[in-house]
């Protein structure tokens, strides 16, 4: 018999056998938004254009991390449909060979106008933001008038294919709190999936403070004044550490998403690509290993992969409000 190698779905495990087989990769630091719980008004130092990996750079190194376990991509930003020719980058990811999934994250502004073209180019499908359903709401936390539609957009995405369609709503309280009840109703005719996530008052946020925080449990106790809800699976391809329910009837779920009140770490499948090319495995760490100048000097990445897997923490100390040099959570894409 042929002795066989190990599997490479067996090699990207970290220090405490989590399996790595997703990457989020963030191809901008910029937005055309600037959330409340996310960037500061005036915005950041953004990166020069010089340290920002190309296309094809980002694409070589999702090459060369493929054979080692890699499935799953999410491109994220800042904005990332905000940078020329995404859907370019959406072509070369989708070409290659063991890269089974391909999502998009994005504020949802600009999917109208490029849902279709990111369908073409070979994306599976999105999650967008939307904070409210209220038009002079969504300009107070956006801190941008763009006419931001959100039903609009996230009917651009399914009918460009985009499926299946996460919604994500930062809940705060006093601020968007009483809208629950109807992002939950969404569900009950659309197959949309509405994560509410907790908010993290992290990084430096003038508007917002701990006590905006709603705890998901509250959340979940609001939705089921609504009529029965059930615990459901979500969507089928879902990556990451939401809870899902189904109101009976509906034709899409909602979830939770609890970073401070239930902590996932333990099941963290995931490791993050910055725009200038670090790889961060820990969005609340401060571990973050250079993959930029190897790349450029044309050295094979995997032991830079590798290293930065074995330091890949347990857990975050978000409660203790370690952000490891984070100032925004832009900068790292979520
Ligand atoms: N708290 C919770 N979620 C956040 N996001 C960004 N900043 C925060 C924060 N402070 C998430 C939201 C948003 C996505 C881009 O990142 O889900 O929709
Ligand atoms: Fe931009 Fe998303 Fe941050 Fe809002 S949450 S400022 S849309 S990156």
């Amino acid at each position: 018999m042929i002795p066989t190698a190990t599997p490479a779905t067996e090699a990207l495990r970290d220090q405490f056998g989590r399996r790595i087989e997703y990457l989020r990769i963030s191809v901008t630091d910029r937005c055309n938004f600037r959330c409340v719980y996310c960037m500061p008004r005036e915005g950041l130092p953004w990166l020069p254009k010089a340290e920002i990996l190309s296309y094809e750079e980002i694409a070589e190194v999702v090459r060369q991390l493929a054979p080692l376990g890699l499935r799953r991509l999410r491109i994220t930003g800042g904005e990332p449909t905000i940078r020329p020719e995404l859907p370019r980058l959406v072509q070369m990811l989708r070409a290659i060979p063991g890269i089974e999934d391909i999502a998009l994250s994005t504020n949802g502004v600009r999917l109208p106008q490029v849902a279709g073209l990111l369908r073409e180019a070979g994306l599976d499908r999105v999650n967008m933001s939307a904070d409210s359903l209220r038009a002079e709401r969504i300009v107070w936390t956006a801190r941008r008038d763009l006419k931001f539609d959100p039903i609009r957009s996230a009917l651009a995405a399914e009918e460009a294919g985009l499926a299946p369609l996460k919604i994500n709503v930062v809940v705060m309280r006093g601020i968007n709190d009483d809208e629950i009840e109807d992002f939950a109703r969404l569900t009950l005719t659309h197959p949309w999936h509405i994560r509410f996530i907790e908010l993290m008052p992290v990084g430096e946020m003038r508007e917002l403070t701990w006590d905006h925080v709603v705890p998901s449990d509250e959340i979940v106790a609001r939705i089921r004044a609504l009529g029965e809800l059930a615990p459901s699976d979500g969507p089928a391809r879902g990556n990451g550490p939401a809870v899902y329910y189904r109101l009976s009837g509906a034709s899409g779920t909602v979830g939770v998403i609890s970073p401070l009140t239930h902590t996932y770490c333990a099941a963290c499948n995931r490791v993050r690509l910055t725009a200038d090319g670090h790889l961060r495995t820990c969005l609340f760490g401060d571990h973050m290993v250079d993959l930029r100048t190897p790349l450029r000097a044309g050295i094979p990445l995997a032991s830079s992969f590798r290293a930065a897997l074995a330091g890949k923490p347990l857990e975050h100390n978000l409660l203790q409000m370690r952000v490891g040099g984070l100032r925004a959570l832009s900068q790292v894409g979520g």
